[in-house]
């Protein structure tokens, strides 16, 4: 019998990334969460988001980091919930949470409050929802899909984590074939420090200006199209922040991978237009003003663009 290929992408994780050691675990969650949503007849979407932490020594003190706060996957993670979706979040540690994201900026002692004079250990406190007007409804949907036990969440903080944690959903997801999506919305660094060129301790100030060499960090686009997930419908994101290059590179992405699409997005605009871009097709999405009065978000349009496309792309497998 022929011996699985191993991908050169597969020996680099294995020599210079180390390995969570739960990741067995989380593949086994995984696989079954993915396998009893299918056989219910959801489909599945796994939703990476926030961005990486890279170490500059073993021992860390000192890490490089980047901007992506997972708003875009947070919200995403909402509406392909409405969507039917059961969602696999795999996100950055304490980056924005489906949900609790809309509270994410407010101080929770100032929202509580005792309801009678005594103010005990025993008292009771309650939300004030004149603070948090939509707070009833907004929990009222975080149970349903709590108890519908349709959100695994999946945290990461390291690069290395995040690379291990991907190859391992990717293999858990591939037994649902076309029915998986994956919306790879995280903001993952290109270069990192190979663990056996890293300090083992702090970096020292007194040893002068710092000079750092970095090798590049395999695109794990490849493999997981290639031969991780080979059936599953991807979604990349491509950031830039010179929009002029933008759509170019979104589309050499996708003659390079050969996946189905590519969200692609400016920095500062990317709350309220990107574009989603096929082989086929290149689809504007724009928040007007009466949008965004309206708390429209431009994660609701991506979505509805996506889960059609998915629709489309089920049929043509299983027809
Ligand atoms: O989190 P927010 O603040 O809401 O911001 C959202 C976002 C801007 C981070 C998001 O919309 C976005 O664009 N994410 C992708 C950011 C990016 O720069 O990607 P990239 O050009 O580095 O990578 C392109 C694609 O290749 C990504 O889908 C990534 O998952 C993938 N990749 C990246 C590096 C790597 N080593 N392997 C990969 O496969």
């Amino acid at each position: 019998m022929a011996e699985p290929r191993v991908s050169s992408i597969d020996g680099k994780l294995a020599e210079e990334f180390a390995c969570p050691c739960h990741v067995e675990e989380v593949k086994e969650k995984m696989a079954a969460f993915a396998k009893s949503h299918a056989s219910a007849g959801r489909r599945v979407v796994l939703i990476t988001s926030g961005g990486t932490k890279v170490p500059l020594e073993s021992r860390t003190v000192r890490f490089l980091d980047n901007f992506s706060s997972g708003r875009r996957g947070a919200s995403s993670a909402e509406y392909f919930l409405d969507s039917g979706y059961a969602v696999i979040f795999l996100h950055r540690h304490r980056s924005l949470y489906p949900y609790t994201r809309m509270f994410s900026s407010v101080n929770m002692l100032d929202v509580l409050q005792f309801t009678g004079e005594d103010t005990s250990s025993g008292c009771q406190v309650v939300v004030n929802q004149q603070l948090l007007p939509n707070i009833a409804k907004v929990l009222k949907r975080y149970r349903e899909v709590k108890d519908g036990q349709l959100l695994l969440p999946i945290e990461f903080s390291t690069l290395s984590e995040y690379l291990h944690l991907l190859k391992a959903a990717a293999q858990a997801l591939s037994t649902i074939g076309s029915k998986a999506m994956f919306y790879l919305a995280a903001a993952v660094s290109d270069f990192y420090i190979p663990a056996s060129e890293m300090p083992e301790h702090k970096i020292q100030s007194s040893n002068g200006p710092l000079q750092l060499s970095m090798k590049m960090v395999p695109k794990i686009l490849s493999p997981l199209v290639k031969d991780w997930a080979p059936q599953a419908f991807v979604i990349s994101f491509k950031l830039e922040t010179d929009a002029s290059i933008l759509l170019d590179k979104a589309r050499r992405a996708l003659d390079t991978y050969r996946h189905q699409a590519v969200v692609a997005n400016v920095l500062d605009s990317r709350r309220g237009h990107v574009v989603v871009v096929t082989c086929e097709s290149q689809a504007e999405l724009t928040l007007t003003e009466e949008d965004v009065k309206n708390n429209v978000e431009i994660e609701e349009r991506i979505v509805s663009n996506l889960t059609s496309a998915h629709s489309q792309f089920v049929t043509q497998h299983l027809g």
